[in-house]
């Protein structure tokens, strides 16, 4: 069974669309996009920028740092070797977002 971790509430996601918050020591962005919310680690595996600064355009995640695209549910970077670690995330009936750490995409 996974742990889940509250960490925000739709109201507080959906009024910025995204926002950075911390699960222990994990750093971890939080978007909404078309309506669905995904949780992705903030700190971006190409040179350490926060994700969470990004824009999101055309359904992707711009890093701020140098501009790659990540996918949102799957991490992975257009047209990069690399992965950005996802967390699986879950929204309860009274709107509190949980993400849980046991099961993070693995960079490659
Ligand atoms: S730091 Fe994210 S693309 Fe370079």
């Amino acid at each position: 069974m996974p742990q889940w971790h509250e960490v925000a509430t739709l109201r507080d996601l959906r009024s910025r669309r995204k926002l950075a918050v911390t699960v222990g020591d994990t750093a971890i962005a939080l978007f909404s996009i078309k309506g669905d919310v995904y949780a992705l680690a903030d700190t971006c595996v190409h040179e350490q920028r926060q994700l969470s600064k990004g824009a999101v355009l055309f359904g992707k995640i711009v890093c701020p740092g140098h501009q790659w695209k990540f996918d949102p549910a799957t991490g992975e970077a257009e047209g990069q070797d690399r992965c950005q670690p996802v967390y699986p995330v879950r929204v309860g009936d009274d709107g509190v977002i949980s993400v849980s750490l046991d099961r993070a995409g693995a960079s490659r």
